[in-house]
């Protein structure tokens, strides 16, 4: 082969190279669509800020409960496992404390988004924005913290005092 060539084929191949790579898919991932990326937004926060339009009531959120969560959580909450226990337990206990939403978690709003974003467990953020205001109403009822009337909004559940409210230390006002 001349010189010639040999050296028009070094300095094509990188290219040569590169257009083969572009015409291929190199199975890199599909790009994100605008609402698979919206999903990653739901964040509803202690302040109230980030929460959706609706309401709903405990009575209305029976309905939701029975048909998508009992199953796991049990007909009243009691749970079907250690960690699906949703009413009673015990911080004070001798024994190691049950956590549940009663018991230890702080504030409303955190149920509220937990809900949205992670159930059912089995087919999550299939419920619309009322389902979930309804069923976090019913959650709440179930623990004695409101009434079955309640209707629980935006306002209402940053209002709610939870039992374990004061249970939590703040690290960032200790010296
Ligand atoms: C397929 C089973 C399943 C279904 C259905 C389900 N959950 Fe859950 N849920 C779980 C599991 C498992 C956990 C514990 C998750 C963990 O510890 O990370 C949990 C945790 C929770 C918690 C937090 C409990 C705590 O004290 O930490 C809440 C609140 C909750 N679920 C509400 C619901 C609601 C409301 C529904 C119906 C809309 C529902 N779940 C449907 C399995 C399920």
């Amino acid at each position: 082969m001349p010189k010639l060539v040999i050296i028009i084929l070094i300095l094509l191949s990188p290219l040569g190279f590169a257009s083969l790579a572009q015409s291929q898919n190199v199975g890199l991932g599909t790009p994100i669509s605008q609402a698979q990326l919206s999903d990653f937004d739901l964040i509803a926060g202690p302040d109230g800020e980030g929460f959706p339009e609706g309401s709903g009531t405990a009575f209305q959120g029976k309905e939701v409960y029975d048909q998508k969560c009992q199953a796991c959580h049990g007909a009243n909450g009691e749970g079907t496992t250690a960690n699906t226990q949703l009413v009673g337990g015990d911080m004070q206990s001798i024994e190691s404390p049950v956590r549940t939403v009663g018991s230890y978690w702080p504030h409303a709003s955190t149920i509220f988004d937990f809900i949205r974003r992670a159930m059912p467990a089995d087919s999550p953020k299939s419920l619309s924005n009322i389902e979930v205001y309804q069923v976090t109403a019913y959650v709440l009822y179930m623990n004695g913290i409101i009434d079955q009337n309640k209707i629980l909004d935006r306002q209402s559940l940053i209002d709610i005092k939870m039992p374990n409210k004061d249970g939590f230390v703040d690290m960032s006002q200790q010296q």
